[in-house]
């Protein structure tokens, strides 16, 4: 279906706040969500759950960034967990010892919140998030171009982690198929998956637009957004955590280094000790999703093991064609 008539500007937002709301929303374009009963709509160019749009559009409006805020952005399924884990333990490293850290206990989602998931969610409250302690540590899967204007003129920065589309995919299906009951999944198959992501229809797709509004945002002010890789995350993790530990104003300094601290660092962070932690093993922060569903197998190149020739070349052509043309690419299997 093509919806470039339908789609809503950028300018849209100032006009939400006179109208009624209900009705703007029911006008946004629609496609079925693989969450049971949660359809998606294309709210400022991009596809998200129904249900998100009202704390989308109160997080745009209220939200006032400070130049000391610190923002995780990602598309799910790209290792944002890892990164909140990793990003959470570099900036409270001196506040407590590693060996007492809170990520002992909590998962990661609930220690760096999503502003759409969690702090915006109660339409009739707005959080206070004054008393903060700085830095404060936000997360948000909204595309760059949908993030409030305070959060872009501020000194805020931006992490943004990508990850291979390919392996995306599978990683989000199998999430999916994990998804308990409330909302009653709808179990789709890695096939309908594929064609959604093809599509631009996934959720805050298209993947392409997500990817590329943070990467030329890194390429034009390098100093406003980081642009990691999960697949040099996984193969040198050590210099892209330090590379992330300076970005955000906490750089390792020569004593912590021979202390090792880095490396303790990426041992609590890894994927083996966060699925080990009971919180993780047993706990649920959203929903319809256990803490441990955020935990699988973290292998680059799993995509190998799940799709087929016709998947793999329908989606690297759709790669080369709207992301390698600007100059990001992937490195599908390490
Ligand atoms: P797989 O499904 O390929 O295993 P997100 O956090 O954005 O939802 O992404 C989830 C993906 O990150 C899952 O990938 C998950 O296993 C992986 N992941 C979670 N924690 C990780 C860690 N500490 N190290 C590496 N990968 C991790």
């Amino acid at each position: 279906m093509d919806h470039s008539i339908t789609q809503q500007g950028s300018n849209e937002l100032c006009d939400v706040q006179d109208q009624d709301q209900e009705l703007f929303l029911s006008k946004l374009p629609k496609t079925k969500g693989w969450l049971g009963s949660s359809d998606l709509s294309l709210y400022q160019n991009f596809w998200c759950p129904s249900t998100l749009v009202p704390n989308i559009i109160s997080f745009q409006k209220h939200f006032q960034a400070h130049d000391q805020d610190i923002i995780l952005a990602s598309k799910p399924k790209s290792g944002t967990t890892w990164l909140k884990a990793l990003l959470f333990t570099i900036v409270n490293r001196t506040n407590s010892n590693l060996s007492d850290t809170p990520l002992l206990n909590s998962n990661p989602h609930e220690l760096v919140p999503f502003f759409e998931f969690t702090l915006y969610a109660n339409n009739n409250e707005l959080p206070n998030l004054s008393d903060i302690p700085s830095p404060r540590l936000f997360s948000t899967h909204i595309p760059y171009a949908s993030l409030p204007e305070s959060m872009k003129d501020s000194k805020s920065r931006i992490v943004y982690i990508c990850r291979n589309p390919l392996d995306i995919i599978v990683s989000h299906w199998h999430f999916a198929t994990q998804a308990d009951g409330v909302h009653s999944c709808s179990k789709w198959t890695l096939e309908e998956f594929v064609d959604v992501y093809c599509k631009g229809e996934e959720i805050f797709g298209p993947f392409w637009n997500h990817m590329l509004g943070y990467w030329k945002q890194s390429l034009e002010n390098p100093q406003k957004v980081l642009f990691l890789k999960y697949e040099d995350l996984k193969k040198d993790t050590k210099t892209q955590v330090k590379r992330l530990a300076e970005f955000v104003g906490f750089p390792f300094s020569l004593e912590e280094e021979n202390k090792d601290i880095v490396e303790d660092i990426l041992k609590l962070c890894s994927l083996r000790n966060l699925k080990d932690l009971e919180v993780n093993k047993h706990g649920k922060f959203m929903p319809y999703f256990d803490n441990k569903s955020y935990f699988r197998k973290g292998q680059v190149g799993d995509w190998a093991n799940h799709l087929t020739k016709a998947m793999v070349k329908r989606l690297e052509k759709l790669i080369r064609e709207k992301l390698s043309a600007y100059g990001l690419t992937f490195e599908l299997v390490i």
